[in-house]
C-alpha cells in the first residue's frame, strides 16, 4: 500500500509547481449598518438596510481564486489518500471522524499549501463537507430551523426559508455552475437517479425524507438550480392546523366525516393547490381519519407521505430507463 507521503508527493507533482496557495479566509465583508436580529450556533441573522429580506450568515469559504485552488488541492490529495485504503466504517460518524483526522494530517504534512495555523480546522471541515457531506450547503442542511434551501444559479446568494424568519438571503454563493451541477450529480448518484440533457429535471427524495428538486441548463436559463425541502420530524396533525388557524373546526369535522364515512360512505377526495400550498400535509392529516380496519395503498411520483398508519403499502412510480421508456 502506498504511503501517505508518496501520495501527497504524487498529487503535488500532478498539480505542478507554482500553485502554492495563500489564505484568503471566507470573512464576509462587514456592513456597518447591518442590525443583528438573531444568532444561534455559528448562525447570525441580520437586517440589511434597503433589503426586504433578512440575511443569514454562516462561516463559509468563498470558493474563488486561490482559496478555491487550495480547497480543490486538498480534496484531490485527500481523495487519493482515502481511495487507497481498504478500511470500512461501521457508522457514518466513524467515517467522518477518520476522514477528518486524515485531512488534518494532510494539512499538517503539506506546509507548501500554506494553510494558516489558525484556519486548519476550518479548511479541514470544508474539505470534509465536500467529501462526505453537501459541501457549501452542509451547514444549512443541518440547521433544523431551515425548511427549505434554494440554490438559484451561479453568482447569486443561496436562499433559505426559516421557520421563524421566512425567506432570507444567505452569504453562501456558488460562483461556478459546474459546482452546482457537481452537487446535483452527487445527490442524484447517491439515490440511484441521474440528470442530464435528456432528463434535465430531477424530482426525488433523499433517504431521510428530504425532497429534492433540481434543474440544469438549458431548461433553467440562468444555470443549474437545486431546491431541498426538509422533512418535518414531527408531522403536522389536525390539532396543529386548528391551532394555526389554517383550518376551521367545521371544515375539520366535515373532512373527518368524509374520510371515515362511518362504515357507510367514505368519499373520494381530490386535493389540489399550488406548489408548497400544503397538499401533501393535508393528505397526511386526513389519513389519520381512515378507520384502522381499512387497507391503505398509496402510489406516488416521489414517495414523501408519512402516514400515521400501520397497514400501509407504498408504491412509487418508476422513472423511465435509458431508452426513455418503461415509466410505470
Ligand atoms: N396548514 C398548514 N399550516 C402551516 N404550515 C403548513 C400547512 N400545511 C403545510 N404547511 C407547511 O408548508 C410546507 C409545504 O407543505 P406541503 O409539502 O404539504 O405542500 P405541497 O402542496 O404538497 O407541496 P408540493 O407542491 O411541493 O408537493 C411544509 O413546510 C409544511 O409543513
Ligand atoms: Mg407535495
Amino acid at each position: 500500500m502506498p504511503k501517505l507521503e508518496d501520495l501527497i508527493a504524487q498529487a503535488k507533482s500532478e498539480k505542478g509547481e507554482g500553485e502554492e496557495v495563500i489564505k484568503i479566509i471566507g470573512e464576509n465583508k462587514k456592513h456597518e449598518d447591518n442590525v443583528l436580529v438573531a444568532s444561534y450556533g455559528d448562525v447570525k441573522i441580520y437586517k440589511v438596510p434597503g433589503q426586504d429580506l433578512l440575511h443569514y450568515e454562516i462561516p463559509v469559504p468563498r470558493y474563488l481564486g486561490e482559496e478555491k485552488i487550495l480547497i480543490t488541492s486538498l480534496i484531490d490529495i485527500a481523495t487519493k489518500v482515502i481511495e487507497t485504503e481498504t478500511e470500512t466504517y461501521k457508522t457514518s460518524q466513524q467515517r467522518r471522524f477518520a476522514y477528518r483526522n486524515k485531512i488534518l494530517d494532510i494539512i499538517n504534512s503539506t506546509p507548501e499549501l500554506k494553510v494558516p495555523p489558525n484556519s486548519k480546522e476550518f479548511y479541514t471541515d470544508v474539505v470534509l463537507k465536500e467529501m462526505v457531506g453537501y459541501g457549501l450547503i452542509d451547514d444549512l442542511i443541518k440547521d433544523d430551523n431551515l425548511e427549505e434551501i434554494m440554490i438559484i444559479g451561479p453568482g447569486k446568494p443561496v436562499y433559505v426559508f426559516h421557520r421563524k424568519y421566512d425567506m432570507m438571503t444567505t452569504n453562501v454563493v456558488y460562483y461556478d455552475d459546474k459546482d452546482i451541477k457537481d452537487l446535483i450529480d452527487k445527490i442524484a448518484r447517491n439515490i440511484g437517479r441521474r440528470i442530464d440533457i435528456q432528463n434535465p429535471l430531477l424530482d426525488a427524495r433523499l433517504p431521510d425524507g428530504t425532497r429534492v428538486n433540481a434543474t440544469i441548463p438549458p431548461v433553467s436559463v440562468n444555470g443549474s438550480t437545486l431546491t431541498l425541502r426538509k422533512f418535518r420530524e414531527d408531522p403536522l396533525t389536525i390539532i396543529d392546523l386548528l391551532n394555526l388557524k389554517t383550518m376551521s373546526l367545521e371544515i375539520a369535522a366535515f373532512l373527518w366525516l368524509a374520510t371515515d364515512g362511518f362504515g357507510a360512505k367514505p368519499a373520494n377526495i381530490l386535493i389540489s393547490g399550488g406548489t408548497a400550498s400544503g397538499k401533501t400535509s393535508t393528505l397526511n392529516i386526513l389519513s389519520s381519519f381512515i378507520p384502522t380496519n381499512e387497507r391503505v395503498l398509496t402510489v406516488e411520483d416521489t414517495a414523501e407521505l408519512n402516514l400515521p398508519l400501520s397497514h400501509w403499502i407504498r408504491f412509487e412510480t418508476r422513472p423511465p430507463g435509458m431508452e426513455g421508456v418503461g415509466e410505470e
